[in-house]
């Protein structure tokens, strides 16, 4: 079957055997985006968070099937290196990540938060961001989730930049 949808800006139209192949193994073999990462394959871990239609959805457990006509956002379409997302410049402002794999996933988490929850407490971001990072960056993610929130509001992210 032929699956149509846009991802990261682009419209993509895939030719697929089995509609239920998970949307992971679409994004990283066929589209070759290899920036989301498969960890426990069983919505558990969190590795493979993506956005569609702008909720942060786990990959490995979700049938490619169900993006047609929807638009999917990947770690790759989230910002660019030259003009980074609020949630990626925080990550590098607070030097977040250790080994790194889990990381994709918990900032694709956090800029799904923010988009319903501007301005997150510490209790909606353990709510919230339940993935799971081997390394232990939780202290400095939870630090980062607040400045990508900061960021996030022009007239605190110009005061930000200014000082
Ligand atoms: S790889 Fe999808 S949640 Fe762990
Ligand atoms: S930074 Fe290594 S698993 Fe999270």
């Amino acid at each position: 079957m032929n699956i149509t949808f846009n991802i990261n800006g682009k419209q993509q139209s895939i030719e697929i055997t089995d509609e239920n192949t998970p949307l992971l193994w679409v994004v990283r073999d066929v589209l070759n985006l290899k920036g989301t990462k498969f960890g426990c394959g069983k919505a558990a871990c969190g590795a493979c968070t993506l956005h569609v239609d702008g909720q942060a959805i786990r990959s490995c457990s979700y049938a490619v099937k169900f993006v047609e006509g929807k638009n999917v956002t990947t770690i790759e379409g989230l910002g660019t290196p030259e003009n980074p997302h609020p949630v990626q410049q925080a990550w590098i402002d607070e030097i977040v990540p250790q080994c790194g794999y889990c990381q994709t996933g918990f900032i694709m988490a956090t800029a799904a938060l923010l988009n319903k929850v501007p301005n997150p407490t510490d209790e909606d971001i353990d709510n919230n961001i339940i993935n799971v990072c081997r390394c232990g960056t939780y202290y400095r993610m939870r630090k980062a989730i607040h400045l990508a929130a900061k960021l996030n509001t022009p007239e605190i992210s110009s005061e930000i930049q200014n000082s």
